[in-house]
């Protein structure tokens, strides 16, 4: 204290406070998280919760993407998947008879059969491609540089639920891990929702005329174990891309919406959007139709190499 003196030691302190406040600040949104995970992610070692029929659909689908990955590799061994065929019997045999997955089950059991009997790659479950040997001197343009970000929408010409479920369906096509699919998309139209949406995020002011307001989330219970924990918001994000380029395919704009908030935020987007608690949110999203006429920011880009480096 003496030697600081007075004023020293309060900036100290304040310097410090500060510290403190963000460690404790994180902290807390870090039990939050760890809570929220814990209680719906299935764990990897208690077998009763590994019961539950969400994880048994993660599983079914973990299954039928091993059969489908295994047949599509060059070298396939002759035979596998000794283990994957008995899980495959037990979940068609307890199976509803609506089950979403049924005929993918039984395509890649009888997949799996024919090649470990006959060695012979089943049509029904993998699909022989052929690329062009042009493409390696001419790539063509990519629909990733003509996407950019929307933030002046034409407010009268109103987006057709259509055109949007034809978004989603497109954009799940995006890759995730094993084939998870964990993603659930909310589109807010009616202006109550959406003016609501908005107002917990921070990035859309002087966006003008935003027709849907789009809110991604990911369901942690489709994911295990401590080493997927980070997973889901990769999957999340893979898919948020998807989408934007799904809808720009489509002649739509899109905004993402930066939805990175501390969960007293995320909490009232939960309430608003009937979000389950164990779904995380991954972004929201301004979608429409463009103004005729608009600006769009020049958003230049590093140079590559920069960024890149061969091994
Ligand atoms: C996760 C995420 C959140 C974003 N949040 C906002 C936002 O809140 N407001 C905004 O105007 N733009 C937002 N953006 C858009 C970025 O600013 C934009 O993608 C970037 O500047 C590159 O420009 P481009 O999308 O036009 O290529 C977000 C983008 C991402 C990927």
């Amino acid at each position: 204290m003496n030697k600081l003196g007075v004023r020293g030691f309060a900036r100290n302190f304040v310097a410090k406070r500060r510290k403190y406040i963000d460690f404790l600040l994180i902290f807390r949104e870090f039990l939050i998280d760890y809570r929220r995970y814990l209680t719906h992610g299935v764990p990897e070692h208690n077998m009763e919760l590994r019961l539950s029929p969400k994880f048994l659909e993660m599983q079914t689908i973990m299954d039928i993407h091993s059969v489908e990955k295994g047949l599509s590799l060059r070298e396939t061994r002759h035979p596998f998947g000794a283990e994957v065929i008995g899980r495959l019997t037990t979940e068609l045999a307890n199976a509803p008879s609506d089950f979403y997955w049924k005929k993918d089950l039984e395509d890649s059991k009888k997949a799996l059969m024919l090649w470990n009997e006959e060695k012979l790659k089943s049509e029904q479950v993998v699909v022989q491609m052929k690329r062009n040997p042009e493409d390696v001197k001419h790539p063509g343009p990519s629909i990733l540089e003509t996407r950019h970000s929307v933030r002046s929408f034409d407010c009268d010409l109103p987006v057709p639920d259509e055109i949007l479920i034809e978004a989603v369906r497109v954009a799940y096509f995006a890759p995730s891990v094993c084939n998870r699919q964990a993603w659930n998309v909310i589109f807010a139209k009616a202006d109550e929702t959406k003016n609501s949406l908005l107002a917990l995020q921070n990035g859309n002011s002087g966006f003008s005329g935003i027709p849907v307001v789009g809110v991604i989330t990911v369901d942690i219970s489709l994911f295990t174990g401590a080493g997927e924990r980070n997973q889901p918001w990769i999957d999340g994000g893979i898919f948020a891309m998807s989408l934007s380029v799904a809808l720009h395919g489509m002649g739509l704009g899109s905004c993402l919406l930066n939805t990175s908030v501390r969960n007293n935020y995320s909490d009232k987007i939960r309430e608003i959007a009937d979000i389950p608690d164990g779904h995380l949110i991954i972004s929201m999203m301004a979608i429409g139709f463009s103004d005729v006429e608009y600006m769009k920011a020049k958003s230049s880009r590093r140079d590559v190499k920069d960024v890149l480096k061969f091994l």
